[in-house]
């Protein structure tokens, strides 16, 4: 079973962290949305407290996408709205597609439907390899100069944070995360397919999304909000975390709309709103 951790009551929200980080990225999202919806932030596995994925099968982000499944099931949630960050997105992509009935709504944070290109997933198996000899560390030193906008980059209490939470990720969970984003499936046309209000988070000055995916998305999605934020990079969660709680409760208000009897009896008894006119 994935750690995880639940604030609130109400309808579900699921929200998955990027790589490789921990459910802490999402804090104070879980500290303002707690307030109305039950919240649930799990490490994937791999991550933070989170076991790896257990048997010989290659990692995926499908089978990520089955231990949050799992903690759904585990917790009596049958549905939920799930954002994710990055690789975090990857994997609420993943599970929308196993089981799209159990999905409300669909967040994508600094994240992407493209796979990688075959230079990209080379180079993500390469660092794998590296990464069982060398350590977390070096991820750590790759990717920290790239994560945050460059107003960002004095603050350097975020930054410790984050750079200490990538050195903590075990070896095998570095790993496993490599080799499965390196497979990960094309998923743009499954953009196409979803019936549920989303949202894009985009960070102006993200450095590892590019801008034109963001707007492929869009263009894909029927039901999408895009919001930029600006002055954020890869991390809008940490580097704006007041607009990145505003657009998910925006979008969260599309995706649970209170009925005239739920806004007078019960506040947490929304329909949802399934973006195609049914309830
Ligand atoms: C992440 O933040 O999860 C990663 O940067 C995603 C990626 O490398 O594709």
């Amino acid at each position: 079973m994935l750690a995880y951790t639940t604030t609130g009551s109400g309808p579900a929200l699921v929200l998955l962290h990027g790589f490789p980080l921990t459910r802490a990225i999402w804090a104070d999202q879980i500290a303002d949305l707690g307030q109305r919806y039950q919240v649930i932030a799990p490490d994937l596995p791999g991550h933070g407290q989170s076991a790896p994925l257990s048997g010989d099968a290659p990692p995926t982000m499908a089978r990520m996408a089955q231990e949050v499944l799992a903690l759904m099931d585990f917790l009596g949630i049958d549905h939920a709205a799930v954002a994710g960050h990055s690789m975090g997105g990857y994997v609420a992509l993943a599970l929308l597609k196993l089981a799209p009935q159990r999905v409300t709504g669909l967040g994508l944070v600094a994240s992407q439907a493209h796979p990688d290109s075959p230079e990209a997933a080379a180079g993500r198996r390469a660092t794998a390899q590296k990464v069982l000899a060398a350590g977390a560390g070096i991820v750590a030193d790759s990717m920290g100069p790239k994560l945050f906008a460059p107003g960002v980059l004095g603050d350097a209490s975020i930054r410790r944070q984050t750079d200490a939470m990538m050195r903590a990720t075990p070896v095998q969970g570095v790993y496993d995360a490599l080799l499965a984003m390196a497979d990960r499936e094309d998923m743009r046309d499954l953009l196409g397919t979803v019936r549920v209000p989303s949202l894009i988070v985009a960070g102006a000055e993200d450095a590892i999304i590019p801008a034109e995916r963001i707007q492929d998305m869009t263009a894909r999605l029927p039901a999408a909000a895009l919001v930029t934020i600006t002055g954020a990079g890869h991390m809008p969660m940490l580097e704006a975390p007041e607009a990145t709680s505003a657009a998910l409760a925006h979008w969260l208000g599309n995706v649970y709309v209170p009925t005239a009897q739920s806004r007078s009896t019960n506040a947490s008894s929304p329909s949802i709103n399934r973006g195609d006119g049914r309830q």
